[in-house]
């Protein structure tokens, strides 16, 4: 089948595939048309894609293609343009654009939201709005570095001192985490809140602090991955910690959103008025409400006392080469799950949940809105049964205790004496060696196990080492009983290794 991407409409930089994508998608055994600079924006000039192995065509040839991907929402006019049969792949807002939902209804279209990936581990490398959403976080972190006239990190100069900036994220979903971790690498003071308490130690983990709004209620969880809206108690509570909070920080980024709403308002205009002059508020719900009163959708204000307001709506796109390389990868996972057979031959199975809460239209059929999915971050209730008993481990009396100890000892004074050497020194080392690693490895912390058990494979080495000599000894069971204690031993060693060099793999940040 024939992939094509139009150009994206004027104000959109992002784009649907880029070379590297591009060689994704020929490997899955599709043919790929790009309409003439449709990758300008975004930095991949034509002959980019024709290195990579696509054609470039006609703005018709892109949109007459088997399958058409594309980043923006498509137009009223765009509707009529891909051919009958075609698979549209595209961002769509079904659920706030009706409208465009039934428009794309009337022609026989397969129509696939990516903006409609349910919030489920599985989905997650195929999720368009986690992908941009972290963009977003990044680049909101940047426009208000841009907009504020200090620096984020704290200096001691030969000329002063100059104090941290201070951020305040609300909100810590996709967006507010990314924002917390670049505002900290940047050197500010971040604290961060959420309704989503379990939220508070991947803030901390970005090197934020997070701020409770402490109230007598359930935590903030809905089953689909997503927050539920907050009770009058919460915001009460939250409002007070805001106007705390915005007469000391100097930049505040929102980021509140609950599913299916408008954004919850989170900072009052009054608020606004007591932030110090020069400070600066990002409102990233902008474009869904807004989180902020006074804040305008993909426009810059500055109040009265001198804060400036920035409520872009296209934050993704203002890095537009990082964004399509995700949108793009996004995609070609899509396209991963929707060619089982690696042949450039789409299948879309209405069974697997994850295609089936993409798909819009199938053949022209609406199939909006999707049944709900469940997932299993979030808490499932259980059904009530009757209470279990656990057993719980009773500690040994001291009477008990008195007795182990009298038998162990009983047991090493009887073999000290009858049994022959040298099993007496032997028996001796093996037991300090019980007793000491009992305590030693006792008193390691759980997360340092699997480093402690690689690091202690050198002890395999040992037995190596006393192996090899036992294999030279002249006596055939004693040799067998060698061979074998060298290949475990070995097994171990080179096993620590390989774990411990997977290990350290996960924390190196590359080249
Ligand atoms: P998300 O669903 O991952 O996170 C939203 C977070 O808001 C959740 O952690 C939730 O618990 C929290 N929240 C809900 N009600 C709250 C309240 N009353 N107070 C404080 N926090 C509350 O959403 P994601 O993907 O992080 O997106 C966040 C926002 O950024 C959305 O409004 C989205 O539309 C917007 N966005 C804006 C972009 C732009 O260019 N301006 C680009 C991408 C996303």
């Amino acid at each position: 089948m024939l992939i094509g991407v139009p150009r994206e409409p004027a104000g959109e930089r992002r784009v649907a595939a880029t070379p590297a994508t591009v060689r994704q998608l020929l490997g899955l055994g599709y043919e790929v048309v790009i309409e003439s600079g449709a990758g300008d924006q975004s930095s991949f000039a034509d002959t980019t894609y024709t290195d990579a192995g696509a054609r470039i065509g006609s703005a018709d040839e892109a949109w007459g293609a088997d399958v058409v991907l594309r980043v923006d929402t498509p137009t009223p006019d765009d509707v009529g343009r891909p051919k009958d049969g075609a698979v549209l792949v595209s961002t769509l807002a079904p659920g706030a654009n009706p409208d465009l939902v039934d428009a794309l209804a009337t022609r026989k279209l397969t129509v696939l939201a990516m903006d409609a990936v349910p919030r489920i581990s599985r989905a997650q490398s195929l999720d368009v709005l986690s992908s941009m959403a972290n963009i977003a976080g990044y680049r909101a972190v940047i426009e208000a570095a841009h907009e504020f006239r200090r620096f984020f990190t704290g200096q001691v100069t030969a000329a002063g001192k100059v104090p941290p900036a201070k951020v305040l994220v609300a909100g810590a979903g996709v967006a507010g985490l990314a924002a917390i971790g670049a505002a900290s690498s940047l050197g500010a003071v971040v604290r961060a809140t959420d309704p989503r308490p379990e939220v508070a130690e991947q803030i901390k983990s970005l090197g934020g602090t997070y701020l409770p709004v402490v109230v007598d209620e359930e935590a903030q969880e809905s089953t689909d991955g997503y927050a539920k809206a907050t009770s009058d108690g919460y915001n009460e509570a939250a409002a007070k910690l805001y106007t705390q909070q915005a007469e000391d920080v100097d930049i505040i980024i929102t980021t509140a959103l609950v599913q299916g709403r408008a954004a919850p308002r989170l900072i009052t205009a009054a608020d606004v008025a007591a932030m110090k002059p020069g400070s600066v508020v990002v409102d990233m719900a902008a474009g869904m409400g807004g989180n902020v009163e006074g804040s305008v959708a993909g426009e810059k204000v500055v109040t009265d006392n001198g804060v400036t307001i920035v409520g872009y709506t296209d934050l993704a796109g203002r890095l537009p080469t990082q964004a399509s390389q995700l949108y793009g990868t996004n995609l070609v996972n899509l396209l991963k799950l929707l060619t089982p057979g690696r042949d450039g031959h789409l299948v879309l199975d209405l069974e697997d949940e994850v295609q089936r809460g993409i798909t819009v239209v199938r053949d022209g059929e609406k199939l909006w809105p999707p049944p709900p999915v469940r997932v299993s971050a979030a808490p499932v209730q259980a059904p009530v049964a009757a209470p279990v008993q656990r057993e719980e481990k009773k500690p040994l009396n001291a009477g008990a205790k008195v007795g182990l100890v009298l038998a162990g000892l009983a047991a090493f004074f009887l073999i000290n004496a009858f049994a022959p050497a040298p099993i007496p020194q032997h028996f001796t080392v093996l037991a300090l060696a019980v007793v000491i690693g009992y305590y030693v490895i006792g008193k390691v912390a759980h997360a340092l196990h699997t480093p402690l058990m690689s690091v202690t494979n050198a002890i395999s080495g040992v037995i190596v080492v006393g192996a090899i000599i036992q294999v030279g000894v002249d006596d055939r069971p004693v040799q067998i009983l060698g061979g074998v204690a060298v290949l475990l031993a070995a097994i171990n060693i080179f096993g620590g290794f390989a774990v411990t060099r997977r290990m350290l793999a996960m924390f190196s940040k590359g080249a």
